[in-house]
């Protein structure tokens, strides 16, 4: 264990880990500890603390306490604390990286490239946050109020933000959560997922090290179900930023009630490909939109529209790619590209049920389908209808259907008709065409040529309908962790 996070654990093998209540590393007077597993082997990689509702009470209130001197703190400060934070995970990297790879089953390269964007990420909010100030607006430019005024236009902190992280990223989508509301000068309680909580643990103190002060960031741990529903409905919570499935993020809105939220929920990110489209580079992407970990990612491709001559054309090349570009196995191994397990078995479960429904209502394996423990083979399936489990639920695995239309009208209708609303990619040599077909689509974005994704990080990201609530992206989510605070001078008389 390296001399940086001696204090967060036991240091046993496996270890017990404690949770920050805000000052300091410690173990739930509870007594209650939930076991983390690789989805790798199965095998415990540690505890972790079910922390009591009055461990909450208690984060919650430090985090009220130290939040305005926090806030007083100069915004250059703020700045450093987040660049240190940057630096802390950079010189981490490799421990990050190796830990990541074991206790979610991300591949090597995926698990570099999530410590590595969390680094640039925050290096970039905390470049971002010194554009965003406040301004001023005379009233007289408003007719029938030119007696005058001016308003002094703040931009403020909500207070204390939750933040809810998922299991997929459990570093970078806890650090684009922690970065903005802590620069906008927020206290953040940090729920990490179960399997990603000791990710999170090791992220929460690098940026404790990083100069983050006592009680302004607190993680607490333990199941969604023992403290998520106690932590979302809780009074001391301003302003919650998550990052899940639109179930859950239905549940933690009825729950939280008239409060700002920033959710990032599931998407089935369809692919509509025009017959003009370029097949191998739509091939590509699709093998890279659809098995990247191994399809569990919001903006995982779960299903491609076109008609019979394009499919027909498309398949083949999608089905002689994978033998190169898709290997299933341990994501240790050199071997493996993209798909290592699924997060658990009970997952594996679920989408090998979604399969078998699918091709008793008439879909057809063309690879795949299989499971062995929390290992589900890359599957292709054609002959789907959106009517099918695969397609009319998010299906968070390597699972990729084909589903074939008669006209571009057909495909616009079935994309809006979903409950979904995330992105979507068109696939066409005409990028005029792709632009005019996206802007009949019902989704956050529309990628042209290119597979459905969050970054680059700047960018707005966000859903509609099930998939999501406000923007995300650098500017976007500095925004949404504050609020404008207007200060009205009027003239007298
Ligand atoms: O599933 C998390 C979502 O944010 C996807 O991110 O970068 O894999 O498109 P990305």
């Amino acid at each position: 264990m390296s001399e940086m996070f001696e204090e967060i654990s036991d240091n046993r093998t496996p270890p017990t880990y404690k949770f920050f209540n805000g000052s300091a590393w410690v173990t739930s007077a509870g007594g209650k500890t939930t076991e983390v597993h690789s989805p790798i082997d199965d095998s415990v990689l540690g505890k972790v603390q079910v922390v009591t509702h009055e461990e909450i009470d208690a984060a919650m209130k430090a985090a009220h306490a130290q939040q305005k001197n926090w806030e007083a703190t100069p915004l250059n400060q703020r700045v450093k604390v987040m660049h240190l934070t940057a630096d802390w995970i950079r010189q981490y990297e490799d421990y990050l990286t190796t830990l990541l790879i074991r206790e979610i089953g991300k591949t090597s390269d995926e698990a570099r490239g999530e410590i590595k964007r969390t680094a640039d990420l925050t290096d970039y909010f905390a470049d971002e946050v010194q554009s965003i100030r406040g301004f001023e607006l005379d009233s007289d430019n408003f007719p029938g109020f030119d007696k005058g005024g001016t308003a002094l236009i703040d931009r403020v902190a909500y207070g204390v933000v939750l933040a809810i992280a998922p299991f997929n990223y459990p570093v970078n989508l806890s650090g684009s959560k922690l970065a903005p509301a802590l620069l906008m000068g927020n206290s953040v309680i940090l729920k990490p997922p179960t399997q990603g909580s000791i990710s999170g643990l090791h992220l929460t103190q690098l940026f404790r090290k990083a100069g983050v002060p006592t009680g302004v960031l607190a993680t607490v741990t333990g199941g969604g179900g023992e403290i998520g529903e106690y932590l979302t409905a809780h009074g001391g919570v301003d302003m919650i930023a998550f990052t899940g499935n639109s179930e859950t993020g239905m549940a933690i809105a009825k729950n939280a009630g008239m409060k700002p939220l920033l959710f990032e929920c599931g998407g089935d990110n369809p692919v509509v490909v025009l017959p003009d489209a370029d097949m191998h580079l739509t091939a590509r992407e699709i093998i890279k939109g659809g098995f990247s970990y191994a399809g569990q990612r919001c903006t995982g491709i779960k299903y491609v529209l076109g008609t019979e001559t394009t499919l027909d054309q498309l398949i083949p090349l999608v089905l002689e790619l994978m033998k190169t570009e898709v290997a299933m196995g341990d994501p240790r191994s050199p071997g493996t590209k993209l798909v290592g397990p699924v997060i658990s078995e009970e997952a594996a479960v679920h989408i090998e049920e979604a399969i078998r429904l699918s091709v008793s209502a008439g879909a057809k394996i063309l690879t795949g389908g299989g499971r062995k423990n929390s290992y589900i083979e890359p599957t292709i399936l054609t002959d789907v209808t959106p009517d099918m489990r695969v397609v009319a639920s998010e299906v968070f695995g390597p699972v990729v259907s084909f589903v074939r239309i008669a006209s571009m009208d057909e495909a616009v209708g079935i994309i809006n008709r979903s409950r979904y609303g995330l992105q979507a990619s068109v696939f066409t040599k005409d990028e005029g065409t792709g632009i005019v077909f996206a802007r009949q689509l019902h989704v956050g974005s529309v990628q042209i040529n290119g597979s459905p994704q969050r970054g680059p990080d700047h960018f707005p990201f966000l859903g509609v309908k099930h998939s999501g609530v406000g923007v995300q992206g650098v500017r976007y989510s500095l925004e949404a962790m504050s609020r404008l605070r207007p200060i009205v001078l009027n003239k007298p008389g």
